[in-house]
């Protein structure tokens, strides 16, 4: 069991549990929306998921030695916000109170474009709780709704929680296009199962 918990690893880990959201042009879409402050969509999403993750080792690696799906624990918190359009703008009411509604489109979004388990959506719908009255029905959709509380909390007052995650997350997906070489030669051939760079 990994005892020994650093920002590395956890980048590594967790673009390995979520490149094929990562990589995918709808996932990128959030980077075109505002979430908290000047924080996009996309990087709260990171953040989240990274929080969710290191909560979720940590809690593996506790007395309690709890077990926790971490794959649908990354693609939900990846997820969990994948509503899609700027919330900020009036012209966007016509969702409604957006802190209500937006977990069920998100959902409904996510169901659309990638295959999630019932784990995934059960993250996604409940994330929001106790603002949506329904609580999360696995664990993973407790550790999520913690995170996603935490990182709103730290952009919204902007407590710096800028991260080397975020920052190997977007390589990778530049790396997988093409968009950047390390060296002098390209890194897309040299790309690892895991995620790491050899
Ligand atoms: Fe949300
Ligand atoms: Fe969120």
């Amino acid at each position: 069991m990994e005892k020994e918990i650093t920002e590395y690893k956890l980048a590594k880990q967790l673009f390995m549990l979520g490149k094929e959201i990562i990589l995918t042009d709808e996932a990128q879409q959030m980077k075109s929306f505002t979430q908290h402050g000047t924080t996009s969509v996309f990087e709260h999403a990171i953040s989240v998921t990274k929080y969710a993750l290191l909560f979720a080792i940590a809690l593996e690696n506790s007395i309690f030695h709890v077990k926790i799906d971490k794959r649908s624990l990354v693609r939900g918190a990846l997820l969990h916000d994948y509503f899609l359009y700027d919330w900020h703008k009036p012209s966007e009411k016509r969702y409604g109170l957006h802190g209500y509604t937006h977990p069920a489109i998100a959902c409904k979004n996510a169901i659309a474009d990638f295959n999630i388990n019932e784990i995934e959506q059960d993250i996604i719908k409940h994330h929001m709780f106790p603002l949506t009255l329904i609580w999360p029905r696995h664990i993973e959709g407790w550790l999520v709704c913690l995170a996603d509380k935490w990182c709103a909390t730290c952009e919204t007052f902007k407590i710096d929680i800028s991260s080397y995650v975020l920052y190997r997350v977007n390589l990778r997906y530049q790396l997988s296009r093409g968009m950047v070489t390390i060296g002098n030669k390209l890194e897309e051939d040299k790309l690892t199962e895991d995620g790491a760079i050899e």
